[in-house]
């Protein structure tokens, strides 16, 4: 005697459809509704896939096998672009490039190349954009970038904020008057005709004790991004100070493993970038690399950092001085750091 004899395998089939499609309903219902029960479903799939992941790991090991240092940087089997967990948002000539080049010692730091010039340029873009421009990273590593006119783009804080308000921030920043000089030799460089820096950074009539004028011209370009603490305060209206590394220029090239010391604790990185990177090059005047991620030998940065700058006149430096002494006070009160800029 049959059990079952009026059902058809055709009739099954219907009801095993029907049931798999409620079934796919109540989960998707459940998934879509509830965000958290979401998130831990996803976490569980996730760590069953990781548990897998490691068998062969595991098995080697039983083998007899080492994989401490491929598991100290936590292996992904794929790497994957990502937005960046960490921006370098300025300061432009205090020492940004010499940062990342440091940073880039680091095996669990990827950084892109160029300056991306998301949140000031190309926004626009979209999120998707910005994460194409990055490099592949592996679970676990720091995908980075720098672009140091984020610092003075008005817009920034905010677009940042809606990309990831946990991103972590760095800003390295110099004695004004020095990287004023910089930023001049810079565009000099490029146009040979520009006229003295003392005669576009000083400005009025009235001509001041040896010939100077006596007026600092805040509005031109490499003095006014001097004053930091304009910047500094649209930053910390959207992020807590804590999210935000200021590092000394000064300090990046007297002392450069200690202020990467610093960088690497904020990053919440294993301190990899010690003293054993770094030499100091004489004929450069700057601390150069014993050898980083593409080159095995001892190499400085470009020729474009670290160049000589003019004579400026020192009454025209002493007014500079007397200008921003005001504006890095209120940088020190502001930041809770003394820089200690004459
Ligand atoms: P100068 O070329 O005027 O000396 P940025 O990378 O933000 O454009 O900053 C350039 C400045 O970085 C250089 O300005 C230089 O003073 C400074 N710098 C810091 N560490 C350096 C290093 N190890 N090698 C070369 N320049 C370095």
């Amino acid at each position: 005697m049959k059990c079952f004899p009026a059902i058809s395998k055709r009739t099954m089939f219907i009801y095993f459809t029907l049931l798999f499609l409620l079934y796919l309903f109540y989960a998707l219902n459940t998934c879509l509704v509830d965000e958290k029960k979401l998130t831990q479903k996803y976490l569980f799939i996730k760590r069953h896939i990781s548990n897998y992941k490691n068998v062969p790991v595991r098995f080697a090991s039983l083998l007899g096998f080492h994989f401490g240092e491929v598991n100290k940087y936590r292996i992904s089997p794929v790497p994957i672009k990502r937005l960046p967990d960490a921006l370098i948002i300025g300061v432009k000539k205090c020492g940004t490039r010499a940062l990342l080049e440091f940073l880039r010692l680091h095996p669990d730091v990827r950084a892109a190349g160029s300056e991306v010039h998301f949140f000031d340029k190309y926004y626009h873009k979209g999120f998707e954009w910005y994460r194409n421009k990055m490099p592949p990273t592996l679970e676990g590593q720091i995908t980075m970038e720098k672009t140091p006119s984020y610092w003075v783009t008005r817009s920034a804080p905010r677009r940042v904020y809606a990309m990831n308000p946990s991103v972590k921030l760095l800003a390295v920043v110099r004695d004004p008057v020095t990287r004023a000089i910089s930023d001049y030799t810079q565009s000099a460089s490029k146009r040979p005709t520009l006229p003295r820096f003392e005669d576009l950074a000083l400005v009025n009539s009235t001509v001041g004790w040896g010939g100077i004028p006596s007026v600092v011209d805040a509005t031109w370009p490499p003095v006014r991004l001097g004053i930091y603490a304009r910047p500094l305060r649209r930053w910390l209206r959207r992020f807590p100070r804590t999210r935000l590394l200021l590092i000394s220029g000064e300090r990046l090239v007297a002392d450069p493993a200690a202020e990467m010391a610093r960088v690497q604790e904020f990053l919440g990185l294993k301190r990899v970038i010690t003293e054993k990177h770094f030499y100091f090059n004489s004929t450069k005047g700057f601390p150069c690399l014993l050898k980083s991620e593409s080159r095995s030998t001892p190499h400085c940065l470009g020729k474009t950092k670290g160049r000589n700058h003019p004579h400026i006149d020192p009454t025209a430096l002493e007014r500079l001085r007397d200008f921003y002494r005001p504006f890095n006070e209120r940088f020190y009160q502001m930041s809770g750091i003394n820089f200690g800029w004459p």
